[in-house]
């Protein structure tokens, strides 16, 4: 079987296939009955980004029960966030409301100082400092929510050191496609990110988390679910959802971030207007005679993307937008501006939370 393209936690590249990729990863599909049992299930899964999962049907059974469920989900704290970046985010703030569960946030400073040449690691802190005040800007839970940095929080180490000496080099090498010129930082990550799922369990005892992650991220759930039955820690196999890869303005797979593929999270109204006049990957045709005769293709459009995945909640003016977009009646110009409004309300809030969540840090952050 051709592979689906790389995807690995540090790379992702080629054309993705994503059925092939749940055969490959062998995980499971996000059935409608799964969708169905969440009352408030959010656009991100209700319309497919998630497409994928492990064991979530018995993370929602266990809830269903009366037993303890968390959610953990972290940041690798490389740069500014951009939308694609909140994508986890958002998921695990929908089921802290609608399951008043516990959220926990690990900062992964340690993972980007290893991985990117380039970051110093002063820069890793200061993101990480940043990335923290974005994530409290979201909205969650200051009593149901732990935050924590690798580098601060250095508990985390000693639950790193008794899942690293259950792992072989051998499989981290296979599991992470780790190369000979790779530091050493990076063959023992793993056991950290390890760490990280696991942890909900060390701080409050056995229970089920769900690791709502990009797809990518799945080798260490992998890695994860099969340390944690060992007779050491006899815990639960944590839960995956696992999303695909939120669109560049330009389309791509992956949002990257060089100039004119993202939105950041600290862009002015302007910036967003500009980026996405000019970037934004159209289904609309050449000119708006072919347009109106023939319509656009929403489907491919990533401004109607955005819009279906994050933006706009209502199923019935979504319905309307697509329909109108299609026939012709709506112009790219029109669609743009649609999405550049919602962005802009949701970047002015989002802003201002930003501003105030310095004072709260101390209710987030676990020392
Ligand atoms: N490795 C993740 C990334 O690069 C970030 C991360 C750190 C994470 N710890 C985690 C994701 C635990 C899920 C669970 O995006």
């Amino acid at each position: 079987m051709k592979k689906s393209g790389n995807v690995t936690p540090w790379e992702v590249s080629g054309d993705i296939d994503y059925k092939k990729l749940l055969k490959e990863f062998g995980t499971t599909a996000i059935s409608d009955d799964i969708r169905e049992k969440l009352n408030k299930c959010h656009p991100l899964i209700r319309r497919g980004l998630y497409f994928s999962h492990r064991d979530f049907d018995k993370w929602l059974d266990a809830k269903s029960k009366g037993k303890r469920v968390s959610v953990i989900t972290g940041r690798g704290p490389s740069e500014k966030m951009h939308l694609g970046h909140l994508v986890p985010f958002l998921v695990a703030k929908s089921l802290q409301d609608e399951f008043g569960c516990e959220v926990f946030i690990p900062i992964s400073d340690d993972e980007k100082f290893y991985v990117k040449d380039k970051l110093s690691f002063e820069d890793a802190v200061k993101f990480s400092e940043d990335n923290i005040l974005d994530l409290i800007a979201l909205g969650f839970d200051p009593k149901k929510t732990f935050i924590f940095e690798d580098f601060v929080y250095t508990d985390i180490y000693k639950y790193a050191a008794q899942i690293a000496k259950k792992i072989t080099y051998s499989t981290a090498k296979a599991s992470f496609g780790l190369k000979p010129e790779n530091n050493i930082g990076w063959s023992f990550y793993p056991a950290m990110q390890a760490a990280h799922i696991l942890f909900p369990q060390f701080y409050r005892g056995k229970h089920i988390s769900v690791v709502p992650v990009g797809i990518d991220q799945d080798p260490f759930i992998r890695l994860t679910r099969d340390v944690a039955s060992a007779k050491e820690f006899d815990f639960e196999k944590p839960a995956a959802l696992h999303s695909k890869f939120f669109p560049s303005l330009k389309g791509g797979a992956k949002m990257s971030s060089s100039e004119g593929t993202m939105i950041t999270l600290g862009d002015t109204p302007k910036e967003v207007e500009r980026k996405i006049k000019k970037f934004a990957f159209s289904g609309g045709k050449e000119t708006i005679e072919e347009h109106r005769k023939k319509g656009g293709n929403p489907d491919i459009d990533v401004s109607f993307q955005y819009l279906k995945f994050i933006f706009e909640e209502d199923d019935a003016k979504l319905a309307e937008i697509y329909k109108k977009y299609k026939s012709g009646e709506m112009l790219t110009s029109e669609l743009k501006k649609i999405l550049i409004d919602k962005i802009n309300v949701f970047l002015k809030k989002h802003q201002k939370r930003k501003r105030e969540a310095k004072g709260k840090l101390g209710k987030f952050l676990l020392k």
